[in-house]
This record gives C-alpha cells, sequence and structure tokens, in this order.
C-alpha cells in the first residue's frame, strides 16, 4: 500500500501542445488525498526533468523528437526500476503515451513476465517503418514489445519486452493499417468498441483479464484517456469519436482492483489546453480512485 507518483511533463511524443501541463492538471484534481483515504502511503516523487527549450524537430528527422523522448525515457525507466526497488508502487502521470517505453522497461526489470492492459482510442503499435505521423506516441506498445527504432527498444536492455500473448488492448477505433497487419502477425489481442458494443465491458474485461494474468507475474496498466469518447473526456490530443463510457471505464477499473494483479499504472494524455473546466484530469484521478479500490457503496 506504498505508491509513489511519478510526473512526466514529456509532449514531444504528440503533434499537439498542452499534454506536459498533464501531471500538474491530475496532481491538482487531488489524486494524493484520494489516495490517501483508501489507506495508501503515497511519495510524489514531482516530474522527471524534461528540457522545455527545443521547439520544432530537426528538419528530415523521421521519428520526431527522438533524442529528448529516449532521454526521457531512460531517466523514467531508472525510477521506475528504484521505486519498485524500495516495494513501492509506480503510479505514473503523463505527459504523451510515449511514456509508456520508459515504465514498462523499468517494470521489466523487476517483474520478468508482464501483462500489459492497453486502454486506448489507438493501439500504438507502429514502427520507424509504418508511421505516417512520425509522432512516437504512436509506437510505445510496439517499443514495448521489441519493435522498432534501436534507440528507443534498446531503452532499459533490448532483451527485457512483454510478450504478444500477454498483452490486451481495450477500446481500439482507430488503427492504422500497418498496426493492424502488426497486431495480426503477432497475435494480439484486440478488444475494439465493436466487441464492447456487442458483449459488454464485463465479458470483454474478463476475457482481458484472463490473457494479462494467465502465466504472469504482473499486470501493468496503460491508459489513455483518449480511449473514453471526447463526450466525456475532451482533454486529449488525439480525440476519436466512439469512445468508452463514464460507466464502462469505471466497470473495467473496479474489475482491475477485483482481481488483485496490477504491479504498476500510468494515466496518460490528459491535455489540459483542449479540456472543459479541467474534466480530463479529475475523470482520470477518479478512473485511479477506482482501480485503487474506491467502491459507491
Ligand atoms: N496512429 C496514430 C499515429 O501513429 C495516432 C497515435 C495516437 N497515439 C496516442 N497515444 N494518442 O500517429
Ligand atoms: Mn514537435
Ligand atoms: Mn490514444
Ligand atoms: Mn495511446
Amino acid at each position: 500500500n506504498k505508491i509513489s507518483l511519478i510526473g512526466v511533463p514529456l509532449q514531444y511524443g504528440a503533434d499537439r501542445t498542452g499534454v506536459d501541463m498533464g501531471p500538474s492538471a491530475i496532481r491538482s484534481s487531488h489524486v494524493q488525498t484520494r489516495l490517501e483515504a483508501l489507506g495508501y502511503h503515497i511519495r510524489d516523487l514531482g516530474d522527471i526533468h524534461v528540457n522545455r527549450t527545443i521547439e520544432a524537430c530537426a528538419a528530415g528527422e523521421k521519428l520526431k523528437h527522438l533524442k529528448e523522448i529516449k532521454n526521457v525515457n531512460s531517466q523514467l525507466c531508472q525510477v521506475v526500476a528504484d521505486e519498485m526497488d524500495k516495494g513501492q508502487f509506480p503510479l505514473v502521470l503523463g505527459g504523451d503515451h510515449s511514456i509508456a517505453i520508459g515504465t514498462i522497461k523499468g517494470v521489466l526489470q523487476h517483474v520478468n513476465k508482464l501483462g500489459v492492459i492497453w486502454f486506448d482510442a489507438h493501439t500504438d503499435v507502429n514502427t520507424d517503418e509504418t508511421t505516417f505521423t512520425g509522432n512516437i506516441h504512436g509506437m510505445s506498445l510496439a517499443v514495448a514489445l521489441g519493435y522498432g527504432h534501436h534507440e528507443l527498444t534498446s531503452i532499459g536492455g533490448a532483451e527485457k519486452t512483454i510478450r504478444p500473448e500477454n498483452v490486451a488492448i481495450i477500446g481500439a477505433r482507430s488503427i492504422d493499417p500497418g498496426e493492424r497487419k502488426f497486431l495480426k502477425e503477432k497475435g494480439i489481442r484486440v478488444f475494439t468498441m465493436h466487441d464492447i458494443d456487442r458483449n459488454g465491458m464485463k465479458q470483454v474485461m474478463e476475457e482481458a483479464l484472463e490473457i494479462v494474468t494467465n502465466g504472469t507475474d504482473g499486470v501493468h496498466l496503460s491508459l489513455d484517456l483518449d480511449g473514453m469518447d471526447p463526450g466525456e473526456a475532451p482533454g486529449v490530443g488525439t480525440p476519436v469519436s466512439g469512445g468508452m463510457s463514464y460507466r464502462e471505464s469505471h466497470l473495467a477499473m473496479e474489475m482491475l482492483y477485483e482481481r488483485d494483479c496490477l504491479v504498476s499504472a500510468e494515466f496518460v494524455e490528459v491535455n489540459p489546453m483542449m479540456d472543459q473546466h479541467n474534466k480530463t484530469a479529475k475523470i482520470a484521478v477518479e478512473l485511479i480512485g477506482s482501480v485503487f479500490g474506491e467502491r459507491i457503496l
């Protein structure tokens, strides 16, 4: 019941500015008090240092801001590994979704077989070869699986990877052609919005939990707020219509808590500049409450 909060004010993995303010928006929505009320001891480590002086990416740079993203994720990997050494649960606050590289690589220093729940409108399995945008936040899951640019896959050791059979993506509705091929080839289980509409979140989560816990030593939750419907969570950089509802998202979190399998979590892509009255940061804190055991009654 010891949690370390780690902020990562990174925006270089995304096209739109503002996501660097995510950690402070989540903190000011009282994430610490919320968790303390549930009986957790919180250590807020503050933010990982990000060089704020970089403006545009270098001309002809295929992967935008590769150097700074590698630098920040290497630091994050080390901090996450150090906190787990001390018996702390790492709770990482983003920042764009490229930070999943550092978080997962850090967790992999401790947990050999790691299951991953990837809650997202997107699947983030582009590589340097398939990307249309060059934005590294669209590549982080591929990197965690060991695919993509060497400067990224080498973070925390190239041999430390998650396995396709231990990954469940939930809420997907925007998948690039190269990603579709990748998901198929690797046999990654994707629960799309169609599956949620058809079978309900209860069944989807039961199946997803089976995939991520079967033969693993722990589960990481990577939650991109754009997985939710932008009508409810508008404060994200790459909104896609037709997402998960407020209640469906809470049910997913509650079922994760009941399964008692999480070893780490991250909440990413909260962009206060796109938000209405800090709604999305507040939802992030409410989902954090649910995944750490908050109940209505
Ligand atoms: N697939 C698109 C890309 O590669 C969008 C990725 C959005 N990712 C995210 N974490 N919001 O650029
Ligand atoms: Mn840029
Ligand atoms: Mn997304
Ligand atoms: Mn994402």
